[in-house]
């Protein structure tokens, strides 16, 4: 992949949709019902403008950081999205490979296509976060949890907000029922033949969900997806966080939290971080962006538990935003997976190269050296005189610059 030719990550969700048939590329790229927090996910950082330092010495820069106990090279970790075999073969180690080679974590999904053992075999010298869905049936998420523990993942990432499917309606219109697509999506997956001849050939069909092959009934193997539609639970709550709290003993992250209030609760549970997020707004349409409230939440919790952020970051300058507003790090979703949908390993290596260069180009820039540097710019931070009062009250804007030492 010629880094020449793509020059940021736009770039590469255009060869993603041109490779991928238009039901694979909305599963990926599309949102909940009028997709309005996906529309909004993006465009929330263009109220925040940036106010550089002039004559700083940058000419020596290091932005790693401490990440849930361990030195990440960026403030960046990789999210966890499922399915993702369905965009490339082999897709989670890839994806995994790439965020190695970074120096950042990986998370691997419950739902990804390669089980967790295959991607910990295969990358073992990454650093590896397993993704929970707390499922109908509690003794799952226990089995999968010692699993990740004895396959060397050391942080769980509990999702909260998928206890209901969103209604992502860009998705459905390619389906005629359940799982049967439509005559015109089968067309537009016969233009496809690269992805064909990719994805479905090899295995005579899409991938299944490699971690959930165990638990599936006999005459279900390889269908996971409606065994996972009857395991999703409404009765998911806080008991359940505790109850995983006394099982695992590594680091554990709540995902999905919204409010400064969920927040607290989650750290009374014994969390050790939090993941602000709207799910890249593929739950609930219309919720808030983690940069709307990430100041209050930061001034709840204090600064011992660490808060990673997530939905639309696109740009260096996007991740920046959100540490000098309280963030510890930024887990990347889409991007990794434009790359990885649009040259495999060369993709998903290239977005990430993209999005770590974007975060030294622009710190450098601002006068910063430094991952703490960085964290002491809240003052460069200026509402950049969009009409968001709601976004002005949140954030505490008009900031004052403080005086520089
Ligand atoms: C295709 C896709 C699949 C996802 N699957 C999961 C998943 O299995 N578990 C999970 O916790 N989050 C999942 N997410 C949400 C991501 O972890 C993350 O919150 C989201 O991608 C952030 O939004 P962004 O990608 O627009 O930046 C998924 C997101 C996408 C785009």
């Amino acid at each position: 992949m010629n880094p020449n030719r793509f020059l940021n990550i736009d770039d590469l969700r255009q060869l993603a949709q041109r490779r991928l048939p238009s039901f694979a590329f909305a599963y990926l790229d599309g949102g909940a019902e009028d997709e309005r927090a996906l529309h909004d996910n993006t465009g929330i950082f263009r109220h925040l403008a940036l106010q550089a330092y002039a004559l700083r010495d940058t000419s020596q820069r290091d932005y790693s950081t401490t990440l849930l106990g361990k030195r990440s090279a960026f403030p960046l970790a990789v999210a966890p999205t499922g399915f993702n075999g369905m965009l490339w073969p082999r897709a989670d180690i890839l994806l995994a490979q790439a965020a190695r080679d970074h120096g950042i974590p990986f998370t691997l999904s419950t739902m990804s296509s390669a089980s967790l053992e295959q991607v910990a075999q295969s990358v073992p010298d990454g650093r590896r976060w397993f993704q929970l869905y707390v499922l109908k049936d509690r003794s799952i998420a226990r089995d999968l949890a010692a699993r990740a523990r004895s396959a060397g993942y050391d942080t769980l990432i509990v999702t909260t907000d998928c206890a209901h499917y969103g209604k992502r309606e860009r998705e459905s219109r390619h389906f005629r029922a359940p799982l049967k697509l439509s005559l015109p999506a089968l067309l537009n997956v016969a233009a496809h033949p690269g992805w064909v001849a990719r994805v479905v050939a090899p295995s005579r069909g899409l991938p299944g969900f490699g971690n959930l092959e165990p638990y599936l009934p006999p005459g279900e193997k390889g269908r996971g997806a409606q065994f996972i539609a009857r395991q999703l639970d409404a009765s998911l709550n806080w008991r359940d966080i505790e109850d995983l709290r006394s099982r695992w003993n590594g680091k554990l992250v709540i995902k999905g939290i919204q409010t400064a209030e969920d927040a607290q609760t989650a750290v009374q549970c014994g969390a050790d971080g939090i993941v602000l997020t709207n799910h890249g707004g593929r739950q609930l349409d219309c919720s808030v962006h983690p940069l709307q409230i990430l100041r209050e939440t930061r001034e709840a919790l204090g600064d011992e538990t660490e808060i990673l952020v997530d939905s639309g970051f696109r740009r260096g300058s996007h991740v920046i935003k959100a540490l000098a507003l309280g963030a510890n790090g930024v887990l990347i979703g889409r991007p990794v997976l434009y790359g990885v949908a649009a040259g495999g390993l060369a993709g998903a290596q290239l977005a990430l190269r993209i999005l770590c260069e974007e975060v030294d180009r622009t710190a450098a820039l601002l006068g910063a050296c430094s991952y703490s540097e960085l964290k002491k710019m809240q003052e460069t931070l200026l509402n950049s005189g969009y009409p968001a009062k709601a976004l002005d009250r949140a954030m505490g804007f008009p900031a004052k610059r403080a005086v520089s030492a």
